[in-house]
């Protein structure tokens, strides 16, 4: 098996969304539809072996420091060969290439994420992933997954994920919101 990780075009959405909507339907994951996919064309990678989508996964930027691995799916008959591995290889690598400084990712594998450099993180720290998807999920009160952080610029330095106020003041529109949020300086 030769296995290519790339990135990918509009003609692979249909075999993405299909891969993650297996697990999905297992509680495994969020399912990603097409029109999701092609809206994140730029941070989705894919393992290609000869043409058909074995694996996949999405770098999200959630602040300009900080980003979320999203959508990591591996076919079940291609599990424990390391494509799951690869493909949050390539994605760090994006996330290097990009400036970007924290790698964080909610999952029900621990293991395999710490595996890749992750630590253990209070899912509480991860604020701007909290109120931008977390609030939305059904399982928001009885969250089972566990957050990993990875600090790029030291992995071995602990995790110290940017402060709550960071998102607020990038995101929020209101202005009473950012005149709550404390200076960055
Ligand atoms: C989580 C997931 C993406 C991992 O993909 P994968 O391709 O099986 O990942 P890898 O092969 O790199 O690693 C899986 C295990 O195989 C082992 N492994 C890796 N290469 C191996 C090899 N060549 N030979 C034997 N074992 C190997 C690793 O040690 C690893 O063990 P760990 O999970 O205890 O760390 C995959 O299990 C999956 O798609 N799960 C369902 C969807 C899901 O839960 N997604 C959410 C993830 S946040």
């Amino acid at each position: 098996m030769t296995i290519t990780i790339r990135p990918i075009t509009e003609a692979d959405a249909p075999a993405i969304s299909a891969l993650v909507a297996g697990f999905a339907a297992q509680n495994l994951m969020l399912p990603r539809s097409e029109a999701q996919v092609l809206l994140a064309l730029e941070d989705f990678r894919v393992a290609d072996d000869g043409g058909r989508i074995v694996g996949c996964g999405s770098l999200i930027e959630l602040t300009p420091t900080l980003s979320e691995i999203r959508s990591l799916a591996v076919a079940a008959d291609c599990h424990s060969r390391g494509v799951g591995g690869q493909i949050v290889g390539e994605l760090l690598g994006l996330a290097r290439q990009r400036g970007l400084e924290q790698v964080c990712a909610l999952t029900l594998r621990p293991n395999f994420f710490q595996r890749q450099g992750f630590q253990i993180v209070d899912r509480w720290n991860l604020t701007p992933k909290i109120w931008s998807e977390c609030v939305y999920c059904v399982k928001f009160h009885r969250c089972d997954e566990v957050a990993m952080l990875q600090n790029l610029r030291d992995p071995a330095a602990a995790p110290d994920p940017a402060p709550w106020w960071h998102f607020l003041a990038d995101h929020a529109p209101q202005p009473v919101l950012r005149w709550l949020a404390p200076r960055r300086d």
